[in-house]
């Protein structure tokens, strides 16, 4: 176990960031650069029978135009092992510019290639598609009746859910459904794609420069050797960078059949069907309780949507079949497939949406079997897994919900609905409990110490917001035994050791633990130099017995018996000493099931006349194990609360099932919450010790933050007016229906 404290430091990319520096991909300045804008179709379902492309391409400063009938074929291999964010229920991902076939409005069909942006916007403007129109269904709703069982996907189950509630003393059968979300990242996505003979080397807002690089390769028919992928800066992505969409594809077939450098910027209003979303989804959840609210079974059954040419899913029914303590459990899982692009993982994907499901139908419990909902939720406890039967790696959901009600005052609150008024508004308070996987995967990372005492530190990791950059300076910092400002961290280039994807929130567990690893070796090789070494005051000490603060290796056991690092390079004319690590997770994962967890507790204003709801207040409590870098986790905990905000009350696709086309493909129409709709939040994090999670302690906090919050909402609006809205998000025309 480390002794990594929690340092509430600032990013260390900040400056860079604030004055312009931080190079992401669409600052790329390369020269003879050339411009490709996309063109998409405006039919949701059928076949292209013409392309008219004699105004385009007159055009001034018009390079190229690629359509299905002139884009060269490429292999698009399959990998032998699907990348983890790939579809997992089978199907193909669309095969750009491969055919005339369109599966969904808004699908890429061409792609303009100028000397300036203006002029490929003009000219792709400029371009006539014909269609033989196919009759085509986006509604949900229409579909469900054909819903599909997922490949490979495990339904869990525990007991007899039937008998259970066919003795239930109390039961509850609600649905729930949300809105298909998007995720508005503040940077839409851009890639620079340069060729150099055979070499390629591209630019890209990802969260996985590994899965382009094999990707394209794969696609393209090429070696991975001859690949580097690029990623140094990503304006936002919240999953919607986890696969390598067909921009990135028609961004290196540009670059190849131009023979130029090109840079394709996908635009707002395309970014909504060109990276994936949260799918539309329907849940119906049972409870079966006794009186006194012990719960006896839980049925939890999922619809989501998917596109016609691959079955994506998600984890939904994890967290109902795990937060609490009961006996019987039954989940199943339903796709409907409809014409529209894939929806992809989006800010704890599945998690979030299950969550949403099993707390409001707690709450419904607390109020049929009369018991307060912070209470049931005690009442039912789990203190081990028990959809694994497995001890937790650390579980501090109980300390969350003490403190969380403590600050919030939870226990002032009057159970009855609409008993609680502020002048003409309904108040109302809700809580709910949120958790979210700690996952590892393998990395490796190299770890540098410098002749001069700085420290350089390197993965093929990224950075989009998430913190990575100061975390894993702390992190080698701390290890190395030198001041943060002596570390500079690179990520985001397959050319360095290998990281998995930024997802999932595994990035710290995964990364960190590399990091710590590389440091550790680094540190070795010093100890064996230093103590083989005649010349060096700790000559013969045993390594075990030396370590290291303030840049200086020093005995245990007499700490003015040491040198420092300059000192010892210095003598024995190095450079540099490195190690590179990769580190893997153990069989923890089997022997303990781990989480992190959240209370999360809020007030609602709700307008009796107009509707509207407005947050008021805001407190969640969360324990996610050792918090390395406490500013960057708060904000990532905030930034998720704020996600749960929109999910709750603004964000939804709006789709027009006649043209089978979404409607509101931009930030003026697609609402994620602004300043005034976000009152101060009260994020904190509890204390807590995890041993067996991974060698940080550390369990990752990208994803908690928004779990379970639109629940917490939704129970809060309820309490407030009485009216239960079970259909996110909750906007003034369902509460004054
Ligand atoms: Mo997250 S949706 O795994 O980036």
């Amino acid at each position: 176990m480390t002794t990594i404290a929690t340092k509430a430091i600032d990013r260390v990319e900040g400056p860079a960031k604030v004055t312009g520096h931080a190079a992401y991909p669409t600052d790329v300045k390369i020269e003879n650069l050339a411009q490709a804008v996309m063109i998409l179709s405006t039919i949701a379902k059928g076949r292209i029978t013409g392309v008219d492309i004699s105004a385009a391409e007159k055009v001034p400063g018009v390079i190229k135009i690629l359509t299905h009938q002139n884009a060269p074929k490429l292999p698009y291999s399959q990998p032998k092992e699907r990348p983890v964010v790939e579809p997992r229920g089978g199907g193909q991902p669309l095969k750009v510019l491969q055919n005339d076939e369109v599966m969904f409005n808004g699908q890429p069909i061409g792609v303009v290639i100028a000397d300036t942006l203006e002029q490929a916007e003009l000219a792709a403007a400029l371009v006539k598609f014909t269609y033989e129109q196919e009759a085509a269904v986006t509604n949900i709703e229409v579909e469900l009746e054909k819903a599909i069982k997922p490949q490979n996907e495990k339904e869990p189950s525990r007991g007899d859910v039937q008998k259970a509630f066919a003795t239930a003393e109390v039961s509850i059968e609600q649905t729930y459904t949300i809105a298909a979300e998007y995720h508005a990242q503040i940077g839409p996505f851009a890639t620079v794609a340069q060729w150099d003979g055979s070499h390629l080397t591209i630019y890209d807002s990802t969260q996985w420069v590994g899965n382009v690089r094999d990707y394209v390769a794969l696609t393209f028919g090429m070696d991975k050797q001859n690949i580097e992928v690029l990623s140094r800066f990503v304006g936002g992505a919240f999953g919607s960078g986890l696969r390598t969409w067909p921009h990135v594809i028609l961004a290196v077939m540009a670059a190849q059949a131009t023979n130029r450098p090109v840079k394709l910027q996908v635009t707002r209003s395309q970014a909504f069907t060109s990276q994936g979303y949260r799918p539309h989804s329907i849940q119906t959840m049972k409870l079966a309780a006794t009186k006194q609210g012990k719960l006896q079974a839980i049925s939890h059954t999922v619809t989501t949507e998917t596109s016609s040419y691959e079955d994506y899913f998600e984890i939904i029914t994890q967290a109902s079949s795990m937060l609490y303590t009961c006996p019987n459990f039954q989940g199943e899982y339903r796709l409907s497939k409809l014409n529209l692009s894939t929806p992809g993982p989006m800010r704890a994907p599945g998690e979030v949406t299950g969550a949403y499901a099993i707390e409001c139908a707690m709450d419904e419990l607390a109020y049929q079997v009369g018991i307060d909902p912070l209470e049931l939720r005690l009442l039912n406890y789990a203190e081990t897994d028990p959809s694994k039967n497995i001890p937790w790696s650390s579980k501090s959901l109980r300390e969350c919900y003490q403190k969380g009600a403590a600050k919030f005052g939870w226990s002032k609150r009057n159970p009855q609905p609409r008993s609680m008024r502020d002048g003409r508004y309904l108040v109302g308070w809700g809580m709910a409990t949120g958790t979210y996987p700690a996952r590892r995967s393998p990395a490796a990372a190299c770890v540098r110490l410098l002749a001069d005492g700085t420290i350089e530190a390197r993965s093929a990791t990224h950075e989009f917001g998430t913190g990575t950059y100061t975390a894993m300076s702390l992190i080698a910092a701390e290890a190395m035994g030198v001041e943060i400002g002596k570390v500079r961290f690179a990520l985001g280039d397959t050319a360095y050791p290998t990281a998995p994807e930024s997802g999932g929130s595994l990035t710290l567990a995964s990364v960190g633990s590399a990091v710590q690893a590389a440091a550790a070796a680094t540190k070795s090789k010093l100890f064996e130099l230093v103590s083989a070494d005649r010349d060096s005051p700790l000559h013969g000490i045993a390594t075990d017995q030396l370590t290291v603060e303030n840049g200086r290796v020093f005995a245990k056991t007499d700490k003015s018996k040491g040198e420092t690092y300059v000192e010892i390079l210095a003598r024995h004319h190095l450079d540099q000493l490195e190690a590179t690590v990769e580190a893997k997770p153990g069989d923890e994962s089997q022997k303990y099931s781990m989480h992190s967890f959240s209370a999360l507790f809020c007030e609602v204003y709700v307008d009796p006349d107009l509707g509207e709801v407005k947050l008021k207040r805001f407190v969640g409590a969360f324990a996610a194990g050792r918090i390395v870098s406490y500013k960057t986790a708060h904000s990532q905990i905030t930034g998720g609360i704020v996600g749960g905000v929109g999910m709750a009350l603004t964000e939804q696709r709006e789709l027009d099932h006649h043209l089978n086309r979404i409607m509101n493909t931009n930030l003026a129409d697609y609402l994620v919450p602004v300043n005034p709709d976000i009152p101060p939040l009260d994020a904190f994090f509890v204390d807590e010790q995890d041993e067996h999670v991974n060698p940080l302690g550390a369990k990752g906090v990208g994803e908690l933050g928004i779990v379970s919050v639109a629940a917490a909402i939704a129970n809060a609006v309820y309490h407030a007016t009485g009216k239960r809205i079970r259909d996110l998000p909750i906007t003034p025309d369902k509460l004054l229906g």
